[in-house]
């Protein structure tokens, strides 16, 4: 399945909004890799450009989390610093089951699970305390 952000996901915040949508697409690039079952380098450089990614975004949402003073900054630091660890533990076992693409695909509902219920259940409560500034 195609993964992308729609407006559903909106937090309302249109930096953390853009970043969501571009951190779809590079989860949507792992997995189409994986569907093609592309070279075990070549998973190995969308894992990583995912978790580039997710790293830069979650510190950039964090920064704006502190500028603002929200409250959850805990949460929110405690569950980015797991799905980093997620994220690793893919990398790690696909790379050692040898290039199993399947450690792939089965990681792909994992992860969109998390992107989702993290985004509606933790992010667009960033939102809605900015409205309340
Ligand atoms: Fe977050």
């Amino acid at each position: 399945m195609a993964i992308a952000w729609t407006p559903d996901l909106s937090v309302g915040v249109e930096n953390i909004d853009e970043q969501h949508k571009i951190w779809f697409e590079k989860a949507n690039e792992l997995f189409e890799a994986g569907k093609q079952q592309r070279a075990k380098e070549y998973i190995n450089t969308m894992i990583d450009f995912l978790d580039e990614y997710t790293k830069k975004h979650f510190s950039d949402e964090e920064s704006y989390m502190e500028e603002i003073g929200y409250p959850e900054l805990d949460a929110q630091k405690k569950a980015h610093a797991s799905f980093i660890n997620d994220l690793a533990k893919l990398k790690k076992d696909y790379n050692d089951g040898g290039g199993n693409l399947l450690v792939i695909l089965n990681a792909n509902k994992m992860v969109i699970n998390w992107l989702t219920n993290h985004i509606r259940h933790m992010d667009k409560k960033i939102g809605d305390y900015v409205k309340t500034l």
